[in-house]
């Protein structure tokens, strides 16, 4: 599969680490020192679906196809309003689009779980099309009284359109177990057979596991990718990172020995943006004409899980 369209939306309300030192214990300084990050988009009257369908519409114009030419949708979710249905099947009617849908939460590694999908159908063989779209709001899932959480995030959705075609090169996906570094907990309804105490948490991290996890992953997971296809890192043109932190994009790109102009980062205009961090820098890449074709680009991500991933693939558009 290739990738033949991209498109990305925000939410319009840009919140500054200056904004969130007005109701936090937290400064500019702090923010920007720890984590790179300037501004976010959070949500406020958007709602996600409106921006998954934007990011989408944006995607599929571009690719030049109709949505009714799309043989599957894949979405990368890990909250919105409803637990069903998908927000997948939402899109699908709000696009005008027939095929199946259905959602993964892969959490921050979304992007890559669904791209492995999709590369899985395009290989049964009765595929021409399939959109993949990562919206996200982590803004609905942290504590805006914790400023060791909500200062990292941001929400935003990002599509790329796949159609069949040579493109995508090799892949590599891995999830180890965790409940303890990085989870959510939702409270379910009362039932009359139920008599334990359940929890309703908002995001919970401990932050410097994470960080030594996503390194060492993103790291394993790039090294797998590149020797899986013989190709070397200093052929790759630009390694498009989950867009968390600066500070783990630095450490990866110093342990890598790579140039910092091969390292494409936003993180400091979305903060985390969770799976749709990968494909909004893309589309921001595309649109700018910063894709050549024949140039290698690895993705890779990671997040609650802990689920993590890397590809390898030719710019083909
Ligand atoms: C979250 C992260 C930025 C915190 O940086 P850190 O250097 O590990 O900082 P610590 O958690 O040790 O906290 C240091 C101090 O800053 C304080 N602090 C935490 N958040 C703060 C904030 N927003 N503003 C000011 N101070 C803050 C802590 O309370 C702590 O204070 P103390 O020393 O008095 O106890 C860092 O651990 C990180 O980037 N982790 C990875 C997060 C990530 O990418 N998650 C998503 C994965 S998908």
């Amino acid at each position: 599969m290739k990738i033949t369209g991209t498109g990305s939306a925000s939410p319009s309300l840009t919140v500054s680490n200056d904004m969130l030192a007005t109701f936090l214990d937290t400064s500019d300084e702090w923010i920007q020192t720890r984590t790179g990050i300037k501004t976010r988009q959070i949500i406020s009257t958007e709602q996600l679906k409106d921006l998954a369908a934007q990011a989408s519409t944006n995607a599929i114009q571009q690719a030049g196809i109709k949505a009714e030419e799309l043989d599957y949708i894949i979405c990368s979710n890990t909250i919105n309003e409803y637990v069903t249905p998908a927000l997948s099947c939402i899109l699908q009617g709000m696009l005008g689009a027939t095929c199946p849908c259905i959602d993964l939460n892969g959490a921050c590694a979304g992007f890559i779980y669904a791209l492995d999908m999709a590369d899985a159908l395009f290989k049964r063989g009765n595929m021409e099309h399939i959109l993949v779209i990562c919206a996200e709001e982590p803004s609905r899932m942290v504590d805006w009284t914790k400023r060791d959480t909500s200062v990292l995030f941001g929400d935003g959705a990002a599509a790329v359109v796949l159609s069949k075609g040579e493109g995508f090169i090799s892949f590599k996906l891995s999830t180890i177990s965790n409940t303890e570094a990085l989870y959510q907990i939702r409270k379910l309804q009362d039932t009359p057979f139920i008599n334990k105490e359940e929890e309703d948490s908002a995001l919970v991290m401990k932050g410097q596991d994470v960080f030594k996890l996503a390194v060492n992953c993103s790291l394993n997971d790039i090294k797998d990718v590149l020797k899986m296809a013989d190709v070397k890192a200093t052929n790759v043109d630009h390694f498009l990172l989950h867009q968390a932190n600066m500070r783990i994009i630095d450490t990866v790109m110093k342990y890598m020995k790579q140039s910092e102009k091969n390292f494409p980062h936003n993180v400091e205009r979305y903060g985390n943006t969770s799976s749709a961090s990968i494909p909004m820098l893309l589309d921001e890449l595309n649109r700018s004409n910063k894709l050549k074709t024949g140039q290698k680009l690895v993705f890779s991500a990671f997040g609650a899980g802990f689920t993590t991933g890397a590809c390898l693939l030719e710019w083909t558009k």
